[in-house]
């Protein structure tokens, strides 16, 4: 899966380098709401979607695909999604399915875009109510990274996008985790720095990728800490009460890396330092013991559960990762115990 990835954070001169060869009649770009505010002048040709993940539907690509028609889109157009996880991942498969494939690409707007959705070649909506339910692999033929639009960005989404980040250090690099535990969400963000980050996170997950492009196998690891996160992002949900993606991943890595150590021996001090970091920036945890079964629940039916089993991606240590790992529901019960310990609930 080649993906060219531009990290800067000059993103116009990016953007006017990438458009300047002219091979395509013509560029449309698709923005939500939100996102259409960030460009300097309207361009000629720009798709406004509503933002939010409930949009993230059917309705949403046809109104591209109208929109792509009446302006004239043919095959042989651009396409530049510039937004949220719920801009790349839908403009990315409208554009993948209008006449066939036409070239689109990613400019993230948002940290969690930034490192994970825009990257890697998962597009798709929501459908009958399940998260990501139709879709393709569909990479952008580039990714321009850069965290100039983040100054803006609420901490909420600073902080979902970082449990990502944390994510990719965890299965790479101990020094890495390490520093990033050590980050303060207070201070202002030190652009180069962060954009240093970024490169060092990307790079984990377009390496998995690349070996394993559509999840037959290795690529699962990336799913660390998401058996338990999407569970609690599911519950929250269905009861009205929605939390950050990241948010529910946070709690996802210190459960699963708990499940880590009883199964695979990853170290207690590293269990504790990500438990602690959690602590004291992801605590608003939404539930207690009466909620466990219904999570449990939840994780046995997970996309990529087999015969009922709960599985995960666990670590023998950082950077060490075994997929497909089953565990018992006892073990996930005690591991959610010892995270709630942690979040001192
Ligand atoms: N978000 C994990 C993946 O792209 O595989």
């Amino acid at each position: 899966m080649a993906q060219n990835l531009i990290f800067t954070n000059d993103v116009e001169s990016a953007i006017q380098r990438l458009t300047a060869s002219g091979d395509h009649n013509l560029t449309v770009w698709i923005a939500d709401v939100n996102t259409a505010r960030l460009l300097p002048a309207p361009p000629q040709h720009l798709i406004t979607i509503p933002d939010g993940d409930e949009n993230k539907t059917l309705a949403t690509v046809t109104h591209v695909w109208d929109e792509m028609e009446r302006m004239g889109a043919s095959r042989h157009s651009l396409a530049i999604n510039l937004g949220g996880g719920m801009v790349t991942d839908l403009g990315g498969w409208a554009a993948a399915t209008f006449k066939r494939g036409v070239r689109f690409i990613n400019v993230p707007t948002t940290l969690l875009g930034a490192v994970d959705a825009a990257v890697g070649g998962k597009t798709g909506i929501n459908y009958n109510g399940l998260k990501n339910e139709i879709g393709a692999f569909a990479p952008a033929s580039d990714v321009i990274i850069s965290t100039r639009f983040f100054d803006t960005l609420p901490i909420e989404e600073m902080k979902s996008g970082f449990a990502e980040v944390i994510k990719h250090a965890m299965l790479s690099d101990r020094a890495e985790v390490m520093r990033l535990l050590d980050h303060d969400f207070s201070a202002p963000i030190h652009h180069d720095d962060l954009l240093e980050r970024l490169k060092h996170s990307v790079s984990v997950k377009t390496d998995i990728v690349a070996r394993d492009p559509e999840e037959k196998g290795e690529r699962k690891a990336l799913n660390l800490g998401h058996t338990v996160g999407h569970a609690m992002e599911s519950l929250a949900m269905q009861r009205g009460k929605p939390v950050p993606h990241g948010y529910a991943v946070a709690w996802g890595l210190v459960t699963e890396a708990t499940l880590s150590h009883m199964r695979l021996g990853f170290p207690s001090e590293d269990v504790h330092k990500l438990g602690n970091f959690v602590r004291d920036n992801y605590r608003d945890f939404p539930f207690t013991c009466d909620d466990y079964e219904d999570l449990l629940d939840l994780m046995r039916h997970d996309k990529k559960s087999r015969n009922g089993e709960i599985t995960c991606t666990l670590l023998s240590a950082i950077g060490d990762y075994r997929i497909d790992q089953a565990v018992s529901a006892d073990d996930v019960t005690a591991a959610l115990d010892i995270l709630r310990d942690h979040l001192g609930l």
